[in-house]
């Protein structure tokens, strides 16, 4: 008995004086190890004694048809055991997870980090001195001078990492060649870059000087585009903290929302031509960087109600560096190249925030209930369950939707129990076709995740038959509008 499914329990058998006992045996295992000891030794002499005897029937099944196997075991349509045997020439299917941490260790390369001394860049380089690297090479246009950089060096030199410390504006071509040449005497090959460099000089348009407008411009445009033809093109990452300013387009940051866009284009461009190249867009930054050293203490908040975003901590942050360090080339799909972060779900945004307001955005109010991938998720899944939900969120009548839910309720009972799909009576309930509170369990967590529709393990098995239970299925699916 499954005491997890919270079954009611039938008590006919306690009029004859029995007595139930909850019993979890891992528990046992695991707390009682001299009385499950005993046990195992009670157990060996009665085998001893022949006085217990193997279970049969066995049925084996070669490892590689685990999935028949557990199948008809969750049909509970067996007798006896079911058997897996490996051999040394199976083939199965395994799940694999490539590391998920940044490997920086390698003694022979250089990372460079630009405006390796501001809020976020600081926190860059001490999260790369965490990973192992061994040398770095920091560059703003004030960076020695700047208070920090002998602290970093510091903790640079206690945990054998070179970090040295660079004045260069890398919006100055002439001023990077002339860095880098020297980088290329003293330092191992530059190996990575992440580009932090910013200016804001927020205004709205009409009030914007020429000045203002290149200043915030420079450092996001010409010194990316300097980084992107004055570094090598075997990178290993090139990382560009953009913005969403650029995404949803503030007001009074037209400069420096251009400047996130230009970043944007150039993942994508760099990652059509199969370099390496991710831009991020942050929302604002709740515990360091710009936003949270400014003197205008509302700013944090009036970012988050006018661009509709929540703001992320420097270790989420960190997280996404991370992930784009470790997956850095995104040839397969260039518009992976750019993440859009912290844009909340639509119901949380306000009236009278920007993506409200901007039509481009409306197709967020089916993420709210799709759970699609923010803004900037867009192309085709192969995956049959993220075709069906982008199917039922585009079917454009009831009925359309219901053939999509009868469809791929017939798909999942056949693979459930491994059947020819015409040979699935959709006249007759679920139960019929061997559907039972087990197979419902999984059947209704499907259903609430891929289609968004809750329905109860009741109904899945009570519900008379398949045609009628994909209707109620279609009428409750949070994607069928
Ligand atoms: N903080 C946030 O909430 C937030 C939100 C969204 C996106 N971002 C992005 O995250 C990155 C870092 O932000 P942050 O908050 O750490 O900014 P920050 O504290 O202002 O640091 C930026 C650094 O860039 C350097 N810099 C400016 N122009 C440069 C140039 N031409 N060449 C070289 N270095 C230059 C500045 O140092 P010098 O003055 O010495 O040159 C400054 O230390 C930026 O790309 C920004 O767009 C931040």
């Amino acid at each position: 008995m499954d005491m997890e499914a919270a079954h009611r329990l039938d008590l006919t058998p306690l009029t004859r004086n029995a007595m139930m006992v909850g019993f979890d045996l891992i528990q046992w295992c695991m707390f009682n190890g001299p009385a499950v000891h005993n046990a195992l030794h009670a157990l060996m002499k009665l085998w001893d004694q022949k006085a217990i005897r193997a279970v049969h029937p066995t049925v084996a099944y070669p490892i590689a048809e685990m999935e028949t196997a557990m199948r008809r075991m969750q049909r509970g349509a067996h007798v006896g055991k079911l058997i897996l045997l490996p051999g040394p020439d199976a083939r199965f299917k395994v799940l694999t997870r490539s590391s998920s941490f940044a490997r920086l260790d390698d003694p022979d390369a250089t990372y460079l980090i630009v405006g390796g001394l501001g809020g976020i860049g600081l926190a860059l380089a001490d999260w790369m001195i965490a990973r192992g690297a061994q040398h770095i090479l920091i560059v703003s246009r004030r960076a020695e001078s700047h208070v920090e950089a002998e602290p970093l060096v510091e903790r640079g030199r206690a945990q054998g990492c070179n970090v040295v410390v660079r004045n260069c504006d890398v919006a100055k071509k002439d001023q990077l060649v002339t860095l880098l040449a020297e980088s290329a005497r003293t330092m191992p090959p530059i190996r990575g870059v992440i580009q932090a460099a910013m200016a804001l000089h927020d205004t709205i348009l009409q009030h914007l000087t020429y000045e203002q407008w290149q200043s915030s411009i420079q450092p996001k445009v010409a010194g990316t585009l300097n980084l992107h033809y004055c570094l090598p093109n075997d990178l290993r990452f090139f990382v560009m903290l953009s913005s969403i300013s650029g995404v949803v387009g503030l007001v009074s940051q037209a400069n420096y929302a251009a400047g996130n866009n230009f970043q944007d284009a150039l993942a994508r461009h760099r990652a059509a031509q199969g370099l390496a190249a991710v831009a991020i867009d942050l929302p604002a930054v709740g515990d360091v960087g710009v936003v949270t050293n400014s003197e205008d203490s509302a700013m944090r908040a009036r970012l988050e109600r006018s661009v509709g975003s929540s703001s992320i901590s420097i270790g989420r942050v960190l997280r996404l560096v991370e992930a784009a360090v470790v997956s850095p080339v995104r040839a397969h799909d260039i518009n992976a190249a750019q993440l859009v972060v912290g844009i909340v779900a639509w119901d949380r945004i306000t009236t009278g925030a920007l993506p409200k307001r901007d039509r481009r955005f409306w197709t967020m109010r089916l993420g709210n209930t799709s759970g699609a991938a923010g803004a900037g998720a867009v192309g085709r899944s192969n995956n049959p369950d993220d075709v069906l939900k982008q199917d039922l969120a585009g079917a454009s009548s009831g009925d359309g939707a219901l053939s999509l839910v009868m469809g791929a309720l017939v798909r999942k009972v056949a693979t459930l129990f491994n059947l020819v799909e015409a040979e699935i009576d959709t006249s007759s309930g679920l139960s019929a076709v061997g559907v039972d509170s087990l197979v419902a369990v999984e059947l209704r967590n499907w259903l609430s995740s891929v289609v968004q529709a809750k329905v109860t393990v009741f109904e899945i098995l009570q519900t008379a038959t398949m045609r009628e239970f994909a209707k109620l299925v279609t009428e409750r699916s949070a994607l069928v509008i």
